[in-house]
């Protein structure tokens, strides 16, 4: 199964509903990035406005909180319409437990790594995630170069998956995802596909994310 997540970092802040509302027949989730000018360097909402988003989104929130000692503070940014949260491995204190509390609050469990970090941090974490998140920008902006140099540590991911017969886990690609990139990320095995600039860059957001879909479905 393929899962269009469409990024509102570069749709228009002013009128989120509306952005939102333009892929609301045609994404799975919306993905929200949440930054905090600590852990990258640049922001984009508090845990109020968070919330705020993701009660009058029209669609479920894939949650990317790219913020610094994020242990103890998934829970302020969680709200009813939220399906996942991810964190980031280099954030964490403690992925495991961090990973167990977001189980915990009923969301899936995403640990996403950034691009210097490798792969294998996530095999002794496995039994936690319901979403691998491999970075192919170095998070903090949209509209930047997707890293195909990361489709070794996607691969390896899809292979651990298999092996350990984790069929619901899924794998996420994150950063410079397009029309000429998402065949790239899904050949390497990821089934999940964030996509910013991409969708609000384009004249019609909602036929883009249906594009990408047959794309990535390899039609
Ligand atoms: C980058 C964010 C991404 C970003 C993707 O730090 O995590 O989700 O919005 O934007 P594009 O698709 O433009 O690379
Ligand atoms: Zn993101």
């Amino acid at each position: 199964m393929i899962r269009i997540c469409p990024s509102i970092l570069n749709a228009n802040f002013d009128d989120l509903p509306g952005e939102i509302e333009k892929v609301a027949s045609t994404a799975d989730l919306i993905h929200l990035d949440v930054m905090d000018n600590i852990f990258v360097p640049n922001f984009t909402f508090t845990p109020e406005r968070t919330i705020e988003i993701i009660e009058f989104s029209a669609l479920p929130i894939d949650l990317h909180l790219m913020v610094a000692e994020v242990d103890k503070k998934v829970s302020e940014y969680c709200s009813q319409n939220t399906v996942s949260v991810t964190v980031h491995f280099e954030a964490c204190q403690d992925p495991l437990q961090t990973l167990k509390d977001i189980r915990s609050l009923g969301k899936r469990s995403g640990l996403a790594i950034k691009p210097d970090t490798p792969i294998e941090v996530v095999q002794e974490l496995l039994q936690e995630i319901d979403m691998i998140v491999v970075m192919t920008v170095e998070p903090g902006f949209g509209g930047q170069s997707f890293m195909s140099s990361m489709m070794p540590k996607v691969e390896k991911a899809r292979r651990y998956l298999e092996q350990r017969g984790l069929n619901d886990v899924w794998l996420q690609i994150d950063g410079g995802i397009s029309s000429s990139t998402i065949k790239i990320a899904r050949r390497a095995g990821a089934d999940t596909f964030v996509a910013g600039s991409a969708v609000y860059g384009s004249e019609n957001p909602g036929n883009m994310v249906e594009k990408l879909r047959l794309l990535a479905s390899g039609s």
